[in-house]
């Protein structure tokens, strides 16, 4: 457990707008920044950002609130994970910020235990390289033969597990950590009883996540030994899924964002290697054919990408899937071809910085002319291998969601080729429909489970719904605000939270019929209102937070917003945040809807107060008059005489009670 002046702490300390910018491409649009949204894969920027209210908004999926909420979306952290993590970036002391004892870490969630154990095998192996003797003979040794600096090889966090067998296995256990979580992120083997280090003897590169978590490792031999995987990785784990995670994002994001465009190379010593010369908005898709979600990822920073090819031409043709699921995302994508046997390591080593940037510049081309010039090579007159390349390139720009770049990229190859537009756009438009149908199909397969997905929430609460996570063309988004919520709930409880605690005079007559004044708070006005009509909220979230309210109540105690913003449920936290981002706009339209024009602020805001008991009251008599007439003419052969003449009088009944708030409301908007 935190304790709550450590949450306040925390949560005082934190800077949405600092938290939010290390996943997201955050520009300023007047008070507030806007970004792409990283919950959703859209177009144009409707992610919202408010550094004054410390709030965010996300219009494309409706998600919204605090730093904490924002962390719990995006990296599944539980509340005290997230919280945890702000405290660790913001250097705040945690009480239990000493090493934990076996029993804690049990307790805390697996997640956060693989973590920890990665981020002190991260520690373990960097310390080996500067403390060991083997460490510092071989593994430092290593590196500073590679030419890789000092200073880099401490912000890559390189290290080196020794040779020993489980020198690594044995300080971790003896730590408390459990070897089940060591087993599960790879970094111990067990064979019958015996366990080991899984990268014995290799120099150790980790992977971190966007956030500067450590999700997995790339261990290299430093045997020339051809039988020897000259890599082992860490498996996919809880924490640690491989299609999802780029290497070197979390360094070089902020460069991607700088230049608005990100190289995307091979292996672990190409990202470390060009950012030692100076090119810093490199990642690496780590060997393995690019995904989707990498693509997104990188997409949330640029939407430029190139690709730097090894000069030995072998995989090349297979990375062509990777340009169309490039294109298939609306990025840009251009390549640079390496020299004959130099890789991005090699020749920036090779060459100095200023060099390597000319080659780059100088070398780099669009997809098209590199696809021709790999497939056609010498064939360029071969009519036939022309006729396939040409579609296969048309193939490729059919991809691009985009039509006016489309357009542009045929007008490229009518040149090129020297073919007809014509004749392109029909192998075009071809194509699309091909694939259109296709997807269709598709579509009506089953869907995927999203981790986002809040479970939590009941299907009737508003904030239950999400984005089809499967929706693919951008269907212009409405922004939600208030929607899904009855009006009247909203509104009451609106001002509960925003105004709750406020004092109002009021004046009531005593037992000898003299008119007194007495002082009560909104909350309790609100409350008792509610009360002596048995009214409730409908709404589950608003429902739950009433009962927070009128717990407090009988404590005496009564809640501010900030209060609000502190609890763990994340749909309590978001209402109030929805409240905040819209507060001058909200209450500014409250003041002119119901016409309330008064001398002093006091007396207008206890006006509004009533007005919102007395709407909320109406709606609530509405609603059930609305019930009887249902009953009476859908059901009125099925109900017996006494039922039907029961509901008949509660509706005149109700009628009148609509009649005299309805009153009392007029008086209020009128005067
Ligand atoms: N890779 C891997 N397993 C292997 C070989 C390669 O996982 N057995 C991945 C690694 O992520 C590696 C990338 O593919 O970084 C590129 O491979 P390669 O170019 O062979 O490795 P480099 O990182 O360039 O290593 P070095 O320069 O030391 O040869
Ligand atoms: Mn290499």
């Amino acid at each position: 457990m935190i304790p709550p002046h450590i949450i306040d702490d925390i949560l005082q300390t934190a800077r949405i707008e600092e938290v939010i910018g290390e996943f997201v491409n955050l520009k300023r649009a007047g008070s507030n920044l806007k970004g792409m949204s990283p919950f959703t894969d859209e177009k144009t920027a409707s992610f919202v950002v408010s550094p004054a209210k410390q709030i965010f908004k996300c219009f494309s999926s409706g998600r919204g609130g605090n730093v904490v909420s924002f962390l719990m979306e995006k990296e599944h952290f539980t509340y005290p994970e997230a919280l945890r993590w702000l405290a660790d970036k913001y250097g705040i002391q945690l009480p239990e910020d000493r090493p934990a004892t076996p029993e804690e870490l049990a307790a805390i969630s697996e997640r956060e235990s693989l973590h920890i154990i990665n981020e002190f095998a991260k520690d373990h192996f960097k310390a080996n390289i500067t403390e060991s003797d083997e460490g510092k003979k071989i593994g430092m040794s290593y590196f500073v033969e590679r030419g890789f600096r000092p200073d880099i090889i401490e912000k890559f966090q390189l290290g080196y597990c020794l040779n020993t067998g489980k020198g690594f296995s044995d300080a971790a256990l003896a730590k408390g950590y459990k070897r089940e979580f060591m087993e599960k992120v790879g970094l111990t083997k067990v064979k019958d009883d015996r366990y080991f280090d899984f990268f014995r003897g290799r120099v150790m590169f980790p992977i971190h996540s966007v956030s500067g978590r450590i999700l997995g490792f790339g261990g290299r031999t430093l045997l020339a030994d051809k039988k020897v995987a000259k890599y082992f990785n860490s498996p996919e784990s809880l924490i640690y899924n491989k299609s999802e995670i780029l290497y070197g994002l979390y360094f070089s994001k902020g460069d991607v964002i700088k230049y608005d465009q990100c190289f995307l190379c091979e292996g672990y010593t190409d990202v470390i290697a060009m950012y030692q010369a100076g090119i810093q908005n490199v990642v690496a898709s780590s060997g393995t054919a690019l995904t989707k979600d990498q693509i997104r990822l990188v997409r949330r920073y640029t939407k430029n990408i190139t690709i730097l090819y090894d000069g030995d031409a072998a995989g090349i043709k297979a990375s062509f899937r990777g340009i169309d699921l490039i294109l298939q995302e609306g990025m840009n994508v251009k390549v640079v071809l390496f020299p004959e046997g130099e890789d991005p390591d090699s020749y920036s080593k090779s060459v100095g910085t200023s060099e390597l940037e000319t080659y780059l510049k100088e070398h780099t081309q669009d997809f098209i002319s590199f696809k021709a010039d790999i497939l056609l090579k010498d064939d360029e007159n071969d009519p036939i291998k022309r006729a396939e390349l040409i579609r296969d390139i048309v193939q490729s720009v059919s991809l691009i969601p985009d039509q006016i770049t489309r357009n542009v990229y045929m007008q490229t190859i009518a040149q090129r080729f020297d073919m007809s537009e014509e004749v392109l756009a029909n192998e075009l438009i071809k194509l699309r429909q091909n694939a259109a149908s296709k997807q269709r199909f598709t579509k009506t397969g089953p869907r995927k489970e999203t981790p986002t997905q809040s479970t939590s929430a009941s299907s009737d609460d508003p904030y239950a719904q999400e984005p089809n996570p499967m929706q693919e063309e951008a269907v212009s988004t409405q922004p939600e605000i208030v929607t899904g919520f009855d009006h009247n709930e909203y509104d009451l409880m609106r001002i509960l939270v925003q105004y709750g605690p406020l004092g109002l005079n009021l004046k009531q007559r005593n037992e000898q019929g003299e008119e007194e004044e007495f002082e009560t708070s909104i909350t309790e006005l609100i409350c008792h209102e509610l009360d002596i009509d048995e009214l409730v909220f409908d709404n589950p979230l608003f429902a739950k937070m009433h009962q927070i309210i009128t717990d407090s109540l009988a404590e005496k105690v009564l809640l501010k917003s900030s209060y609000f913003q502190r609890l763990e449920d994340q749909n309590i936290v978001k209402f109030v945040s929805e409240i905040e981002m819209n507060e001058v706009e909200i209450s500014h339209n409250w003041i002119t809807k119901h016409n309330i024009y008064t001398n002093t602020e006091k007396d207008n805001l206890h006006k509004a107060v009533m007005g919102s008991i007395f709407s909320f009251k109406v709606s609530k008599v509405e609603k059930r008059i609305g019930e009887i007439r249902n009953s009476l003419t859908k059901n009125s052969a099925d109900l017996d005489d006494e039922s039907l003449m029961d509901l008949l009088s509660e509706q005149v009944a109700l009628e009148k009670v609509k009649r005299i708030i309805a009153e009392k409301l007029g008086r209020i908007v009128m005067r």
